[in-house]
């Protein structure tokens, strides 16, 4: 069940993260900022439920698996860095007055770039369903586990809710 909802939220994500890259591919700056300014918010959200739900009750329990809390704090550090990163060279590139063959090459660097955020991303998302929360749900008590997950699925749907558009 938890496992489940922090997946639902990890799509979401990658949703809204694949729909700023078709803008961008297209050189649609306006759009693919908008974009990725939307995925922002959504990701940091989703970064600030897991450190205020769920980091707090995994440093708690007896845990098997080798990576402790602090991994995971350190995880969503680097990717808020990288993708600061990428969120100023997509505004840099949008304002530059260059031929149409730069800016599809430039496109194709902040692809290349975004991929590695891609994988930090997935690899950070993977660990967590199938370390952290896997080990929570086998220890947390299945009452508290019920509340937990209405918690966060309803604050998600809000969160999502924010960021759609008419065009979605
Ligand atoms: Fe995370
Ligand atoms: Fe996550």
């Amino acid at each position: 069940m938890l496992v489940e909802i922090i997946h639902k939220q990890h799509l979401d994500l990658r949703e809204v993260f694949a729909q700023h890259q078709e803008a961008l591919l297209q050189g649609h700056f306006k759009e693919a900022i908008t974009l990725l300014n939307n995925f922002n918010l959504c990701h940091e959200s989703h970064a600030k439920l897991e450190e205020r739900y769920i980091f707090p009750l995994f440093e708690k329990i007896d845990r098997h698996s080798k990576w402790d809390v602090s991994l995971y704090i350190k995880e969503h550090e680097k990717i808020e860095r990288l993708f600061e990163n990428i969120s100023k060279d997509v505004d840099w590139l949008s304002e530059q007055r260059i031929s149409k063959s730069q800016f599809r090459r430039n496109i194709i660097a902040l692809l290349d770039k975004e991929k590695t955020f891609k994988g930090l991303t997935e690899h950070h998302e993977e660990r967590e369903e199938e370390a952290m929360l896997k080990e929570l749900e086998e220890q947390l008590e299945p009452l508290l586990i019920r509340e937990l997950v209405s918690d966060l699925k309803f604050t998600w749907i809000e969160i999502i809710a924010s960021v759609k558009e008419p065009n979605y």
